[in-house]
């Protein structure tokens, strides 16, 4: 049984030396897939396959409405291809997890108005003081969308969104621009320059939180805000019905083994990163809130549904996208493999009786004056 999380535990003081990053090379050992609780690819293959049945979007709870998801293109450039999905190319130390091709960019894009949701429509939640914000970062923009809202909402701010791969539109507002950046290595602003720093669902690709926070900490104005939003890398239930052992269970394991892997931690939220990093940079007022998101329209509150609604169209939209890297890398398993398990995780995320659910946490600090 997989029960509900406990808080996380106090922060150790940080060991000052950057995290070592250890790229996927080879698959883990039977031995090392067998001691921390996965199932071999046989389990899900000698299964009948479960039927590939209509997805279930709560029409009973919520009533029907339209995606007002846009469809965007994604330039071509250098990228390495995984099993038959491109990754970025060559930057700095990254080693992204997530494909940047056209299906991927548009899954970031509902994975987009799905984290909005989690925070009733607002596109954060530190105290900004709007008319002193001049300048903003967006680290690990994905498709853009959170870079381009916070431009439109403030016309008068320059913002700056950073990925490891151009996936972003081109026809954006005229106070936004996208760059390069590998948010791991020594950023390139200068000191004191930006009012406010967003880093969000960074879950898996940073090699050192404390360093993320040092580095946020030295290009933020004295005053200025950081606001991070990441996850558990578990999935929990109230009530027992998400089972060890199931397709979503074993999802949670091979992202945290898989991370471990690549030395880029999918356990924020239970490792308190967001918060023993802000500290240990020096922000102070911080505070946060843990959001309970649930997996798919189970939830008997019409809101909380219709977030884990959206939640389950986001990841609907490239479950295969968000599983090839892992399976492939930290398992050895074929693409085909990858898709029976992928059909088992989209069957349970549809299972009104399964009543999963993750922790979002949002966090936010000041830099003193
Ligand atoms: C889950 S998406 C982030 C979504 C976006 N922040 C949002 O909230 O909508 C993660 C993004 O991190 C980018 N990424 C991966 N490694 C990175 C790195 N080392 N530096 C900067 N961005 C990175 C990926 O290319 C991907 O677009």
């Amino acid at each position: 049984m997989v029960t509900s999380p406990k808080s996380p535990k106090s922060p150790q003081s940080p060991k000052g030396e950057a995290a070592a990053p250890a790229p996927v090379s080879a698959p883990l050992s039977v031995e090392a897939q067998n001691a921390a609780g996965i199932l071999p690819a046989s389990h899900w293959t000698e299964q009948a396959l479960p039927e590939e049945g209509p997805s279930n979007d709560g029409a009973s709870t919520l009533g029907s409405f339209m995606s007002t998801t846009a469809s965007l293109a994604s330039s071509i450039y250098q990228y390495r291809t995984v099993q038959g999905r491109t990754y970025h190319g060559e930057l700095g130390n990254a080693e992204s997890w997530e494909p940047n091709d056209p299906r991927h960019v548009e899954a970031l894009d509902l994975l987009h108005h799905a984290l909005m949701l989690q925070t009733d429509g607002k596109l954060y939640l530190a105290p900004l003081e709007k008319k002193k914000v001049q300048k903003v970062l967006d680290i690990a923009t994905g498709s853009g969308l959170w870079s381009i809202d916070f431009a439109d909402e403030f016309p008068n701010t320059e913002v700056i969104g950073t990925d490891v791969t151009p996936i972003q539109p081109s026809w954006v507002p005229p106070n936004v621009q996208f760059e390069l950046e590998d948010c791991n290595q020594e950023w390139t602003w200068a000191a004191n320059t930006f009012d406010f720093i967003n880093m969000r669902f960074m879950n898996g690709i940073v090699t050192d939180w404390y360093a993320l926070f040092r580095n946020a900490y030295r290009v933020c104005k004295p005053g200025g805000w950081v606001e991070s939003s990441g996850t558990s890398g578990r999935f929990f239930s109230h009530d027992g019905t998400l089972k060890e052992g199931s397709a979503i269970d074993q999802w949670g394991i091979v992202f945290r083994e898989g991370g471990k892997k690549l030395g880029r931690t999918f356990t924020v939220y239970e490792e308190d990163l967001q918060r023993k990093g802000m500290e240990a940079a020096g922000f102070v007022d911080i505070q946060f809130r843990d959001i309970e998101v649930p997996l798919g329209v189970w939830h008997p509150d019409k809101k909380a549904a219709e977030r884990g609604l959206w939640w389950k169209m986001a990841v609907e939209a490239d479950i295969e996208g968000y599983i090839n890297y892992f399976w492939n890398a930290a398992l050895g398993w074929t693409p085909e493999e990858a898709k029976v398990f992928a059909r088992y995780v989209k069957k349970e995320w549809n299972d009104p009786n399964i009543h999963g659910y993750f922790i979002l946490r949002v966090a936010w600090g000041r830099r003193p004056e």
